[in-house]
């Protein structure tokens, strides 16, 4: 059967602009973590026109489309639905442009170009993208989902660093800003319409960003705490003695620990015994090691506190920094093949993260005693993965106190803690439903106006935000 719609981007993008095959397809229509949907077929622009034509042409044909960039969501947002009926608009091949502008200290980069190829080319000239993260995304989806990372603490996340975009609406039209500025007060910053929108609004195909230089030394601790009160108290300590220093600050439970050592026997093993936490704990300077001895900052810094909170440091590792961020890099993985599953991406204010973590756990323990909790996170900014594992064999039959006990969470978070349901992940089919809940009428109203604006079809994305 003929696809006039395949026929028509065939002819607009050329046979390698066009995937349809079901083998080829595969790997655009399974995420990461979650979504599994069916597409059309895979369209693969190489530049701005491109993507335009191929969004005009969807809507010649009445098809739905959704931007993907390098697939690595965790939200489900960049795969596409089940009814095989939505073409995926890949920006792989719009990965050419990237202009360095040393003195503006900021690069222009085509939307599919990745985070790896972007840090590679910085790197010569000491520099380099500072939101920081285990997968290695592509530019455009990382500012589709404003995604946050390990150093979010001291650089901040993609919106912080976005100096201009260009953007296909969902009718073809482009809207672009592609300046270098560090200030610009001239009303409307419309260029956050599209941060952490999942590509709803339209699909972003070039960024300037803002870069920063590589440190010249890091040095790095983990420091073993009693229990969240003393990890908020050594946050406060590094925070007012070591200031903009502190680079990283990531917390693992003992729960999540346990599951490393449970996976991978043969990790590093810094304390004898695991301490109710275990704090992650990274300064950098751009200042060479002749100017600054950094690892005696950290040092005395450490000291001074473990001095005076007692008992509540119960050990501190020193230097060791390949091993540390080994331990918490291997987390994710380690929990995936602990059991079922079920992760969080939730933020608090950072003063209400050992309360909210505390009313977690007694709820587990009161009514889901077969369920393990493996938290750990970015406690530096109130982010926590408050991740959930069990044994299925030990679980009640059927799934759905899966999703009863997953909105108690974000219940509490939420609404009894003023937190957030996605702090870093985005919005996606994964949290549609958080997202129904908890987003106030009136925002969604403003989504439906923009919504009218920039993709008045409807086309774009498959998670609704109106
Ligand atoms: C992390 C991802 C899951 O922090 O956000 O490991
Ligand atoms: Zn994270």
């Amino acid at each position: 059967m003929t696809d006039t719609l395949v026929d028509a981007l065939r002819r607009a993008l050329g046979e390698r602009g066009v995937l349809t095959d079901a083998a080829d397809r595969a790997r655009y229509e399974a995420g990461w973590r979650y979504g599994r949907g069916h597409a059309r077929c895979i369209a693969r622009p190489a530049d701005t026109a491109e993507v335009a034509a191929v969004v005009r042409l969807c809507g010649e044909h009445g098809a739905r489309l959704l931007a993907q960039g390098a697939n690595t969501g965790l939200v489900a947002a960049s795969n596409p639905d089940p009814s095989g009926a939505m073409v995926v608009l890949s920006l792989e091949r719009c990965n050419r442009t990237l202009e360095l502008d040393l003195a503006s200290r900021s690069v222009l980069v085509d939307g599919g170009v990745l985070l790896s190829q972007l840090n590679e080319a910085l790197r010569p000239h000491g520099l380099w993208f500072p939101v920081d993260l285990g997968a290695d995304p592509q530019l455009g989806g990382m500012v589709a989902t404003n995604t946050g990372g390990t150093r979010l603490l001291k650089y901040g996340d993609v919106r912080h660093n976005l100096l201009g975009a260009e953007v296909v609406l969902g009718d073809g039209r482009v809207l672009s800003s592609l300046h270098r500025l560090r200030k610009n007060n001239t009303g409307l910053d419309w260029k956050q319409v599209f941060v952490g929108t999942s590509g709803v609004f339209g699909i972003v195909t070039r960024a300037v960003l803002a870069v920063a230089p590589l440190p010249a030394q890091r040095a790095t601790a983990l420091v073993g705490c009693r229990d969240g009160g003393a990890v908020l108290a050594l946050l406060a300590a590094l925070e007012a003695g070591t200031g903009d220093l502190l680079s990283a600050f990531e917390v693992m439970s003992a729960g999540a620990l346990a599951a490393v050592y449970e996976h991978l026997p043969g990790s590093r093993r810094p304390f004898a015994a695991l301490p109710g936490y275990s704090v992650l704990v990274e300064l950098s300077s751009q200042l060479p090691a002749t100017v600054l001895a950094l690892p005696d900052v950290l040092e005395q810094a450490l000291s001074g506190h473990a001095e005076a909170a007692g008992e509540a440091v119960v050990d501190v590792a020193l230097h060791d920094a390949e091993g540390f961020w080994g331990l918490r890099h291997h987390i994710s993985e380690s929990l995936r093949s602990a059991g079922k599953m079920l992760a969080f991406d939730i933020s608090v204010p950072r003063s209400a993260l050992p309360e909210f973590t505390q009313a977690v756990a007694a709820l587990l323990a009161a009514e889901y005693a077969f369920v393990r909790l493996c938290d750990y996170g970015h406690w530096g900014d109130g982010g926590t993965h408050l991740n959930l594992v069990w044994r299925e064999a030990s679980a009640p039959a059927g799934s759905e106190w899966v999703g009863v006990l997953q909105q108690r969470i974000y219940d509490l978070a939420v609404q009894r803690f003023q937190g957030s349901y996605s702090a870093e992940h985005g919005v996606g089919p994964h949290n549609q439903r958080s997202y129904d809940r908890y987003t106030a009428p009136e925002v969604k109203e403003l989504c439906a106006v923009l919504g009218q604006f920039a993709d008045p079809g409807r086309r774009l994305g498959t998670v609704r935000l109106w």
